[in-house]
């Protein structure tokens, strides 16, 4: 089944691996697919100006064609979440009272629980006549620990409740976590030794959560420059020159000093990539993002998107 036929892509990764671009890449593709497509991230807003928009705050709201943005709030999904669990009356005593900061710290999970039931609202098909319904929404979501802690909590919400609504709403959660038709994780990783150990340990916990990896993302990938053997005759003239492009040889090898020192290190990301795809699932596509000069903008993401969708998603 392809990634953007699902209802809920997760994107997560380290910090740093580009978790923001490509969610916002994957966001512009899906639209431009013509599908209506709810953009959410977690706990921040850093899209709205990615997007060149003011601040969205926690509401769903139309951005451009297609497309919209939403940043959750952990603390209003929570408030949201226990006023549909306890009522509008109860919620107001609690939150009334200092208990309810104390509820948050107190009930482990319950930022995550509540933001997953945020989630699970907005992929809804019967949200009632005055909500959008979208075919596709992407979460720029927390870096890998936490976002898997937020795919564990449903079932550790539901495991504390014996049965009954809270119960009910927790199944509910899972099953859609756990619908490889529904749901998929996006992974992204740098072409690093200690990045693509951690993306396949976080693919193996996607496997035990029984939570679908719909793709990787290899991203800030360099190609080589040279064929090997120009790189290494190259290298064969002074060899010093390449352990240290600063200080060696005549101005000629010293100007092709840092090309061959690049092309040893592009290929030393090649061996990763490697391993990467031996460590995946075969099924599992992996896509390699080229290194950008500079951030990533606003006018960048519809060739992020090509990249992407010249990955056959
Ligand atoms: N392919 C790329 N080439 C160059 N810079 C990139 C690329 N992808 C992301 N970046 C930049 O790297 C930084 C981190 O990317 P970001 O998407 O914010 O990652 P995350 O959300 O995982 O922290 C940003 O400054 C972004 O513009
Ligand atoms: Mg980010």
């Amino acid at each position: 089944m392809a990634l953007m036929d699902r209802r809920l892509l997760l994107v997560t990764g380290k910090g740093g691996t580009g978790k923001t671009s490509v969610a916002a890449a994957l966001a512009v593709l899906a639209a431009r697919q013509g599908k209506r497509v709810l953009l959410a991230e977690i706990a921040g807003e850093r899209l709205s100006e990615l997007f060149g928009h003011r601040p969205v705050g926690h509401h769903e709201t139309p951005i451009q064609n297609g497309l919209s943005l939403i940043a959750i709030e952990p603390i209003d999904a929570a408030h949201d979440f226990l006023r549909s669990q306890v009522g509008a009356a109860v919620h107001r005593v609690i939150f009334q009272n200092r208990l309810f900061t104390l509820t948050m710290t107190a009930a482990p999970g319950l930022r995550e629980v509540s933001t997953v039931d945020r989630l699970w609202d907005l992929t809804r098909r019967d949200r009632g006549r005055r909500k959008t319904v979208y075919d596709l929404v992407i979460v720029d979501a927390p870096a890998t620990g936490h976002a898997l802690a937020m795919l564990r909590s449903p079932a550790t919400y539901g495991g504390l409740a014996r049965g009954g609504p809270i119960k009910k709403r927790a199944d509910e959660m899972a099953s859609l976590l756990e619908d490889r038709t529904r749901t998929s994780v996006v992974l992204c990783a740098l072409p690093e030794e200690t990045p693509v150990n951690e993306t396949l340990e976080t693919a193996a916990s996607l496997r035990d959560l029984h939570v679908d990896l719909g793709l990787v993302v290899l991203n800030r990938t360099r190609g080589t420059l040279l064929a090997d053997d120009e790189a290494d005759a190259v290298g064969a003239l002074v060899p010093g020159a390449l352990d240290d492009p600063d200080d060696g040889g005549g101005l000629a090898v010293r100007s092709a000093a840092p090309i061959v020192v690049e092309h040893r290190r592009a290929r030393r990301e090649e061996r990763q990539q490697e391993r990467l795809r031996a460590g995946l699932d075969d099924r599992v596509p992996l896509v390699l993002l080229p290194r950008r000069d500079g951030e990533v903008l606003r006018k960048d993401l519809g060739d992020l998107a090509d990249e992407l969708a010249g990955a056959a998603l």
